[in-house]
Protein backbone atom coordinates (compact mmCIF):
# COMPACT_ATOMS: atom_id res chain seq x y z
CA UNK A 1 0.00 0.00 0.00
CA UNK A 2 1.43 3.17 -1.27
CA UNK A 3 0.81 5.52 1.41
CA UNK A 4 1.94 3.32 3.61
CA UNK A 5 5.60 2.58 2.37
CA UNK A 6 5.53 6.71 2.09
CA UNK A 7 4.57 7.03 6.51
CA UNK A 8 7.29 4.29 6.65
CA UNK A 9 10.01 6.75 5.22
CA UNK A 10 8.69 9.43 6.99
CA UNK A 11 8.61 7.55 10.21
CA UNK A 12 12.19 6.31 9.99
CA UNK A 13 13.67 10.03 9.30
CA UNK A 14 11.57 10.73 12.59
CA UNK A 15 12.64 8.45 14.68
CA UNK A 16 16.41 8.82 13.43
CA UNK A 17 15.77 12.27 15.32
CA UNK A 18 14.57 10.95 18.19
CA UNK A 19 16.29 11.01 21.27
CA UNK A 20 13.92 8.95 23.32
CA UNK A 21 13.31 6.25 20.47
CA UNK A 22 10.11 4.88 22.17
CA UNK A 23 8.23 8.63 21.06
CA UNK A 24 7.81 7.11 17.85
CA UNK A 25 4.36 5.33 18.67
CA UNK A 26 3.49 8.75 19.55
CA UNK A 27 4.65 10.52 16.11
CA UNK A 28 2.25 12.27 14.06
CA UNK A 29 3.19 10.17 11.27
CA UNK A 30 2.00 6.90 13.45
CA UNK A 31 -1.15 8.79 14.34
CA UNK A 32 -2.27 9.64 10.82
CA UNK A 33 -2.43 5.98 9.70
CA UNK A 34 -4.83 5.11 12.81
CA UNK A 35 -6.47 7.90 12.04
CA UNK A 36 -6.36 7.32 8.30
CA UNK A 37 -8.43 3.97 9.11
CA UNK A 38 -11.88 6.14 8.75
CA UNK A 39 -11.29 7.27 5.41
CA UNK A 40 -10.95 3.59 3.66
CA UNK A 41 -13.66 1.92 2.18
CA UNK A 42 -15.11 -0.94 4.65
CA UNK A 43 -13.97 -3.45 2.08
CA UNK A 44 -10.53 -2.56 1.83
CA UNK A 45 -10.32 -1.58 6.19
CA UNK A 46 -9.40 -5.32 6.72
CA UNK A 47 -6.00 -5.03 4.82
CA UNK A 48 -5.49 -1.77 5.63
CA UNK A 49 -5.37 -2.80 9.58
CA UNK A 50 -2.98 -5.54 8.86
CA UNK A 51 -0.71 -3.43 7.20
CA UNK A 52 -0.69 -0.61 9.66
CA UNK A 53 0.36 -3.53 12.39
CA UNK A 54 3.00 -5.04 10.22
CA UNK A 55 4.20 -1.01 10.18
CA UNK A 56 4.28 -1.30 13.89
CA UNK A 57 5.43 -4.26 14.48
CA UNK A 58 8.98 -3.00 12.53
CA UNK A 59 8.86 0.00 14.49
CA UNK A 60 9.03 -2.25 17.54
CA UNK A 61 12.15 -3.78 15.84
CA UNK A 62 13.96 -0.69 14.78
CA UNK A 63 13.50 0.37 19.24
CA UNK A 64 14.78 -2.84 19.95
CA UNK A 65 17.90 -2.93 18.04
CA UNK A 66 18.80 0.57 18.80
CA UNK A 67 18.29 -0.31 22.49
CA UNK A 68 20.11 -3.74 22.01
CA UNK A 69 23.21 -1.63 20.64
CA UNK A 70 23.08 1.02 23.27
CA UNK A 71 23.60 -1.76 26.14
CA UNK A 72 27.39 -0.66 27.70
CA UNK A 73 29.42 -3.21 28.77
CA UNK A 74 30.73 -1.49 31.66
CA UNK A 75 34.38 -1.55 32.01
CA UNK A 76 35.36 -3.19 35.50
CA UNK A 77 37.99 -1.47 37.16
CA UNK A 78 40.68 -4.27 38.23
CA UNK A 79 42.15 -2.30 40.94
CA UNK A 80 39.24 -0.97 42.91
CA UNK A 81 37.88 -2.26 46.27
CA UNK A 82 35.67 -4.87 45.51
CA UNK A 83 32.46 -2.87 47.00
CA UNK A 84 32.84 -0.68 43.59
CA UNK A 85 32.67 -3.24 41.11
CA UNK A 86 29.56 -5.02 43.19
CA UNK A 87 27.47 -2.20 43.42
CA UNK A 88 25.70 -0.85 46.38
CA UNK A 89 24.19 -4.29 46.86
CA UNK A 90 26.33 -7.14 46.05
CA UNK A 91 24.33 -9.96 44.82
CA UNK A 92 24.57 -13.13 42.92
CA UNK A 93 24.72 -12.63 39.03
CA UNK A 94 22.36 -14.81 37.40
CA UNK A 95 24.34 -18.08 36.28
CA UNK A 96 23.45 -17.85 32.84
CA UNK A 97 25.71 -14.58 32.63
CA UNK A 98 28.25 -17.19 34.12
CA UNK A 99 30.78 -19.27 31.51
CA UNK A 100 33.93 -20.79 32.15
CA UNK A 101 36.98 -19.18 31.26
CA UNK A 102 38.20 -19.80 28.32
CA UNK A 103 41.67 -21.13 29.93
CA UNK A 104 40.12 -23.66 31.97
CA UNK A 105 37.67 -24.58 29.04
CA UNK A 106 40.90 -25.44 27.39
CA UNK A 107 42.99 -27.02 30.18
CA UNK A 108 40.07 -30.01 30.37
CA UNK A 109 40.28 -30.26 26.94
CA UNK A 110 44.09 -30.68 26.88
CA UNK A 111 43.67 -33.15 29.81
CA UNK A 112 40.78 -34.87 28.24
CA UNK A 113 43.43 -35.91 25.21
CA UNK A 114 46.19 -36.89 27.25
CA UNK A 115 43.76 -39.03 29.79
CA UNK A 116 42.97 -40.76 26.04
CA UNK A 117 46.17 -41.63 25.97
CA UNK A 118 46.83 -43.42 29.18
CA UNK A 119 48.28 -40.01 31.20
CA UNK A 120 47.08 -39.32 34.80
CA UNK A 121 46.57 -35.80 35.27
CA UNK A 122 48.22 -34.12 38.38
CA UNK A 123 48.08 -30.74 39.98
CA UNK A 124 51.29 -28.43 40.94
CA UNK A 125 51.86 -26.25 43.99
CA UNK A 126 51.68 -22.77 43.88
CA UNK A 127 54.62 -22.68 46.41
CA UNK A 128 57.23 -24.91 46.33
CA UNK A 129 60.73 -25.79 48.12
CA UNK A 130 64.47 -25.45 46.59
CA UNK A 131 64.32 -29.45 46.22
CA UNK A 132 61.78 -29.67 43.92
CA UNK A 133 61.76 -26.61 42.31
CA UNK A 134 66.59 -27.18 41.80
CA UNK A 135 67.86 -29.48 43.73
CA UNK A 136 65.79 -32.56 42.82
CA UNK A 137 65.85 -31.44 39.30
CA UNK A 138 69.77 -31.68 38.83
CA UNK A 139 70.77 -27.70 39.52
CA UNK A 140 73.46 -28.02 41.34
CA UNK A 141 73.68 -25.00 44.10
CA UNK A 142 74.71 -21.72 42.23
CA UNK A 143 74.48 -23.10 39.09
CA UNK A 144 74.37 -20.15 36.26
CA UNK A 145 70.84 -22.41 35.11
CA UNK A 146 68.87 -21.67 38.07
CA UNK A 147 69.08 -17.90 36.56
CA UNK A 148 66.64 -18.80 33.84
CA UNK A 149 64.06 -19.55 36.15
CA UNK A 150 64.03 -16.02 37.95
CA UNK A 151 61.16 -16.04 40.06
CA UNK A 152 59.48 -14.86 43.36
CA UNK A 153 60.38 -16.03 46.88
CA UNK A 154 58.81 -15.21 50.05
CA UNK A 155 61.07 -14.31 52.74
CA UNK A 156 61.07 -18.15 54.43
CA UNK A 157 63.07 -18.84 50.81
CA UNK A 158 59.69 -20.68 49.60
CA UNK A 159 59.59 -20.49 46.25
CA UNK A 160 56.86 -19.72 43.41
CA UNK A 161 57.55 -22.26 40.98
CA UNK A 162 58.44 -21.01 37.50
CA UNK A 163 58.06 -24.55 36.24
CA UNK A 164 55.77 -27.80 36.65
CA UNK A 165 58.95 -29.81 36.57
CA UNK A 166 58.67 -29.25 40.02
CA UNK A 167 56.48 -31.60 39.84
CA UNK A 168 58.92 -34.87 38.54
CA UNK A 169 60.20 -36.09 41.51
CA UNK A 170 56.88 -36.35 43.11
CA UNK A 171 54.97 -37.98 40.31
CA UNK A 172 57.71 -40.54 40.13
CA UNK A 173 57.69 -41.28 43.69
CA UNK A 174 53.75 -41.66 43.86
CA UNK A 175 53.58 -43.92 41.12
CA UNK A 176 56.98 -45.91 41.65
CA UNK A 177 54.75 -49.11 42.54
CA UNK A 178 53.34 -48.72 38.87
CA UNK A 179 56.56 -50.11 37.96
CA UNK A 180 56.67 -52.68 40.10
CA UNK A 181 53.45 -53.76 38.73
CA UNK A 182 54.60 -54.12 34.76
CA UNK A 183 52.94 -50.37 34.11
CA UNK A 184 55.00 -47.08 32.86
CA UNK A 185 54.47 -43.67 35.25
CA UNK A 186 52.54 -41.56 32.79
CA UNK A 187 51.61 -38.27 34.40
CA UNK A 188 50.58 -34.40 33.12
CA UNK A 189 50.36 -31.56 35.09
CA UNK A 190 48.49 -28.85 34.09
CA UNK A 191 49.53 -25.78 36.61
CA UNK A 192 50.10 -22.13 37.34
CA UNK A 193 53.98 -21.33 37.34
CA UNK A 194 55.39 -17.32 37.81
CA UNK A 195 58.54 -16.00 36.47
CA UNK A 196 59.43 -12.50 37.47
CA UNK A 197 59.18 -11.13 33.69
CA UNK A 198 58.78 -7.78 32.20
CA UNK A 199 55.48 -8.33 30.49
CA UNK A 200 54.58 -7.81 27.24
CA UNK A 201 52.08 -9.31 23.92
CA UNK A 202 53.94 -12.72 24.90
CA UNK A 203 54.78 -12.59 28.70
CA UNK A 204 53.24 -12.61 31.64
CA UNK A 205 54.39 -13.07 34.94
CA UNK A 206 51.64 -16.16 35.69
CA UNK A 207 50.55 -18.36 33.42
CA UNK A 208 49.81 -22.21 32.53
CA UNK A 209 52.65 -24.68 31.77
CA UNK A 210 51.64 -28.83 31.07
CA UNK A 211 54.29 -30.99 32.35
CA UNK A 212 54.40 -34.55 30.91
CA UNK A 213 56.50 -37.20 32.97
CA UNK A 214 56.14 -41.07 31.46
CA UNK A 215 59.03 -43.54 32.93
CA UNK A 216 58.99 -47.13 32.09
CA UNK A 217 61.69 -49.85 30.66
CA UNK A 218 63.65 -49.14 27.09
CA UNK A 219 61.74 -45.52 27.01
CA UNK A 220 63.34 -43.49 23.98
CA UNK A 221 63.36 -40.24 22.39
CA UNK A 222 60.84 -41.82 19.30
CA UNK A 223 58.52 -42.46 21.71
CA UNK A 224 58.98 -39.00 23.26
CA UNK A 225 58.36 -37.44 19.26
CA UNK A 226 55.41 -40.01 18.63
CA UNK A 227 53.48 -38.62 22.05
CA UNK A 228 54.34 -35.52 20.99
CA UNK A 229 52.79 -35.44 17.60
CA UNK A 230 49.85 -37.25 18.45
CA UNK A 231 49.24 -35.24 20.94
CA UNK A 232 49.54 -32.12 18.60
CA UNK A 233 47.71 -33.43 15.71
CA UNK A 234 44.78 -34.34 17.84
CA UNK A 235 45.08 -30.51 19.79
CA UNK A 236 44.94 -28.78 16.43
CA UNK A 237 42.59 -31.46 14.74
CA UNK A 238 45.26 -32.01 12.07
CA UNK A 239 48.18 -33.93 11.14
CA UNK A 240 51.27 -32.14 12.47
CA UNK A 241 55.15 -32.58 12.41
CA UNK A 242 56.70 -32.00 15.32
CA UNK A 243 60.65 -30.82 14.86
CA UNK A 244 63.26 -31.30 18.06
CA UNK A 245 66.45 -28.95 18.24
CA UNK A 246 69.52 -30.00 20.59
CA UNK A 247 69.30 -27.75 23.95
CA UNK A 248 70.25 -27.78 27.62
CA UNK A 249 68.15 -28.41 30.70
CA UNK A 250 69.85 -29.71 33.79
CA UNK A 251 66.95 -32.26 34.60
CA UNK A 252 67.37 -33.97 30.93
CA UNK A 253 69.70 -35.72 28.69
CA UNK A 254 69.42 -35.32 25.69
CA UNK A 255 67.61 -32.12 25.51
CA UNK A 256 65.36 -30.28 23.10
CA UNK A 257 63.69 -27.49 22.36
CA UNK A 258 60.27 -28.64 19.74
CA UNK A 259 58.16 -26.77 17.44
CA UNK A 260 55.65 -28.04 15.57
CA UNK A 261 54.66 -27.64 11.83
CA UNK A 262 52.00 -24.48 11.83
CA UNK A 263 48.77 -25.48 11.10
CA UNK A 264 47.81 -23.69 7.77
CA UNK A 265 44.90 -21.44 9.46
CA UNK A 266 47.69 -19.63 11.55
CA UNK A 267 50.43 -19.49 9.10
CA UNK A 268 50.83 -15.47 7.77
CA UNK A 269 52.62 -16.83 4.63
CA UNK A 270 54.77 -19.50 3.30
CA UNK A 271 58.26 -18.43 4.19
CA UNK A 272 60.59 -20.74 5.76
CA UNK A 273 60.25 -18.85 9.42
CA UNK A 274 56.88 -19.32 9.53
CA UNK A 275 56.67 -23.56 8.82
CA UNK A 276 58.19 -23.86 12.47
CA UNK A 277 56.28 -22.97 15.91
CA UNK A 278 58.29 -23.26 19.37
CA UNK A 279 56.16 -24.29 21.72
CA UNK A 280 58.13 -26.13 24.50
CA UNK A 281 61.65 -28.15 26.32
CA UNK A 282 61.68 -31.89 26.18
CA UNK A 283 63.95 -34.73 26.86
CA UNK A 284 64.68 -38.48 27.94
CA UNK A 285 64.56 -37.73 32.22
CA UNK A 286 68.04 -37.01 33.61
CA UNK A 287 69.84 -40.35 35.56
CA UNK A 288 70.40 -38.03 38.65
CA UNK A 289 66.60 -37.20 38.42
CA UNK A 290 65.53 -40.86 38.78
CA UNK A 291 68.14 -41.04 41.20
CA UNK A 292 66.45 -38.32 43.43
CA UNK A 293 63.25 -40.34 43.01
CA UNK A 294 64.40 -43.20 44.00
CA UNK A 295 64.67 -45.13 40.72
CA UNK A 296 67.79 -47.12 39.02
CA UNK A 297 68.60 -44.96 36.24
CA UNK A 298 70.08 -48.39 34.57
CA UNK A 299 66.70 -49.77 34.79
CA UNK A 300 63.88 -47.46 34.02
CA UNK A 301 64.55 -44.94 31.14
CA UNK A 302 61.58 -41.98 30.57
CA UNK A 303 61.00 -38.73 28.62
CA UNK A 304 59.65 -35.28 30.09
CA UNK A 305 57.80 -32.35 28.59
CA UNK A 306 57.03 -29.38 29.29
CA UNK A 307 54.56 -26.03 27.09
CA UNK A 308 53.19 -22.87 27.94
CA UNK A 309 49.62 -23.57 27.49
CA UNK A 310 48.84 -19.96 26.50
CA UNK A 311 50.77 -20.08 23.64
CA UNK A 312 48.83 -22.67 22.53
CA UNK A 313 45.50 -21.70 22.90
CA UNK A 314 46.97 -18.66 20.93
CA UNK A 315 48.34 -20.42 18.14
CA UNK A 316 44.56 -22.16 17.83
CA UNK A 317 42.46 -19.33 18.01
CA UNK A 318 44.40 -16.30 16.58
CA UNK A 319 44.66 -14.32 19.67
CA UNK A 320 47.59 -11.69 19.39
CA UNK A 321 48.09 -10.97 23.26
CA UNK A 322 48.59 -12.89 26.56
CA UNK A 323 47.42 -10.36 28.51
CA UNK A 324 43.82 -10.67 27.45
CA UNK A 325 43.66 -14.18 29.59
CA UNK A 326 43.89 -12.15 33.19
CA UNK A 327 41.97 -9.24 31.72
CA UNK A 328 39.11 -9.94 32.40
CA UNK A 329 38.07 -8.24 29.65
CA UNK A 330 33.94 -9.06 28.99
CA UNK A 331 34.35 -8.48 25.33
CA UNK A 332 37.38 -10.93 24.98
CA UNK A 333 36.04 -13.77 27.38
CA UNK A 334 32.15 -13.73 25.75
CA UNK A 335 33.81 -14.95 22.20
CA UNK A 336 34.27 -17.91 23.99
CA UNK A 337 31.34 -18.43 25.68
N1 LIG B 1 60.59 -27.05 32.60
C1 LIG B 1 61.16 -26.60 31.35
C2 LIG B 1 60.91 -25.09 31.23
O1 LIG B 1 59.95 -24.61 31.75
C3 LIG B 1 60.57 -27.34 30.17
C4 LIG B 1 60.89 -28.80 30.20
C5 LIG B 1 60.04 -29.72 30.81
C6 LIG B 1 62.06 -29.26 29.62
C7 LIG B 1 60.35 -31.06 30.82
C8 LIG B 1 62.37 -30.60 29.62
C9 LIG B 1 61.50 -31.49 30.23
O2 LIG B 1 61.67 -24.38 30.62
Amino acid sequence: MEEIEKAKIALRSTFDTLEDKKQVFKAPEMRALFDGMREIAPEDRAAYGKAVNDLKTEVKSWVADIEAADEVIESIDVTAPQAINAGSAPSFLPSAQGSQHPLTTEINYICDIFQRMGFVVEESREIDDDFHMFESLNFPEDHPARDDYDTFMTDEGLIAPAHTSTMQNRIIKKYTSNLDAGEPISAVVPDRVFRNEDLDATHEHTFYQIEGIYVSKAVNVGNLIATLESYMSEYFRQKLKTKLQPFYFPFTEPSFEFAIERPDVLKKDNSEEQKWLELGGCGMIHPNVMKSAGLDPEVYTGFAFGFGIERMVMMKYGIEDVRHFESANLKFLRQFR
